[in-house]
């Protein structure tokens, strides 16, 4: 199958990128290589798939018309489009970046897709379209999305136009809502790869507020297997959740990460974050039905497994 991952250097992006190498897939990745994070850790995500004949990796944004209609006029059979501004917290400094980005940048890609006539696109979406919501476990079928950042704002506008040019054009598109994902490659903006960060060198970790914030984390071959079953059953329209339906405390993640690395962290409590839920906890029964998705990694072998990718690359990533 012919494949075009926007945002394939990215975290999810080249873990998804290797899986569908090694399922046979050709795939071409186009990704701008922002300074969200040090590219170079970028490259570094794409040194097992470059090695492949059926990789192609396209440096470029977008939000250019012209490159989309080059790439899309080589006619692949399924968009999985990652590329995006993610962050919540960044998303509050700069909410006109993340608008032209993630909403209008997937326009762009929508509109590149309607004149190529597409067959299939799959849309990166997030659990922070819930937000404060208090439906909870969060289903996709809730009324009440509540996002609590500029960036889940964008997240749910993407999905709008995902929903709106399946309406117009009657392109099939699958929206998937990814729930903190972690594991090798994982940004270094994020939690766990910030915390084992800083006990490694020592450094106090930040927690904010009082520690029982809750996350659903889900471990990223897991959501890499939940991208691959959905780009190989092509629907109308459909939204899922790909978490793990399973919460944990931020205090007790802490000191999970405590036993994968063997040391004490020294935490410095800072007050609660703008743009920061108290819970996130997905609802998986869609996905598990219609996907036949099925979340397997504990987070304990999946921080180990972290710790160990952390470990090995660092030197290479900076
Ligand atoms: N990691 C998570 O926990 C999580 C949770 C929910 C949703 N998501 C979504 O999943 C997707 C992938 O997230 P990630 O964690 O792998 O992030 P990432 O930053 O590692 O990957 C995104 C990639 O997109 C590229 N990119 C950014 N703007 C671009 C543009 N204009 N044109 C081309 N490429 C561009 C970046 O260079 C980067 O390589 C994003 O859409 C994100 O919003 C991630």
């Amino acid at each position: 199958m012919k494949t075009l991952v926007t945002g394939g250097a990215g975290f999810i992006g080249s873990t998804l990128a290797d899986r569908l190498l090694a399922l046979g897939h050709d795939v071409t990745c186009l990704d701008n290589f922002d300074a969200y994070y040090e590219p170079a850790a970028k490259r570094h995500n794409l040194a097992t798939a470059s090695r492949s004949p059926r990789f192609r990796l396209v440096e470029g944004d977008i939000g250019q018309a012209a490159l989309l209609d080059r790439l899309l006029a080589k006619r692949p059979e399924v968009v999985v489009h990652l590329a995006a501004r993610a962050g919540v917290r960044p998303s509050i400094a700069d909410p006109a970046l993340y608008e032209r980005v993630n909403v209008q940048g997937t326009i762009t890609l929508l509109e590149a897709c309607r004149r190529h006539a597409v067959p299939y696109v799959v849309f990166a979406s997030s659990s922070s379209v819930y937000g404060v919501s208090r439906d909870i476990p969060f289903r996709e079928d809730s009324s009440r999305l509540m996002p609590a950042s500029p960036y889940g704002v964008t997240k749910l506008a993407g999905e709008f136009f995902c929903r709106a040019y399946h309406h117009l054009y009657g392109i099939p598109i699958t929206c998937l809502r990814f729930f903190t994902v972690y594991g090798p490659r994982q940004r270094p903006d994020m939690a766990i790869h910030r915390f084992v960060r800083l006990i490694e060198d020592g450094q106090p970790v930040p927690v904010y507020g009082d520690g029982t914030a809750r996350r659903d984390f889900t471990y990223v071959d897991d959501v890499v297997d939940g991208v691959v079953r959905a780009i190989e059953r092509p629907r109308d329209f459909q939204i899922y959740n790909l978490g793990t339906h399973e919460t944990v405390a931020l205090q007790d993640l802490v000191a999970a990460i405590e036993r994968a690395v063997g040391k004490r962290a020294a935490i410095a409590r800072q007050p609660d974050q703008p743009g920061d839920v108290p819970v996130t906890y997905a609802d998986i029964t869609r996905a598990a039905r219609d996907l036949g998705y099925a979340p397997s990694t504990r987070l304990g072998e999946g921080i180990a497994n972290f710790v160990d990718w952390f470990r090995r690359t660092r030197p290479a990533r900076i």
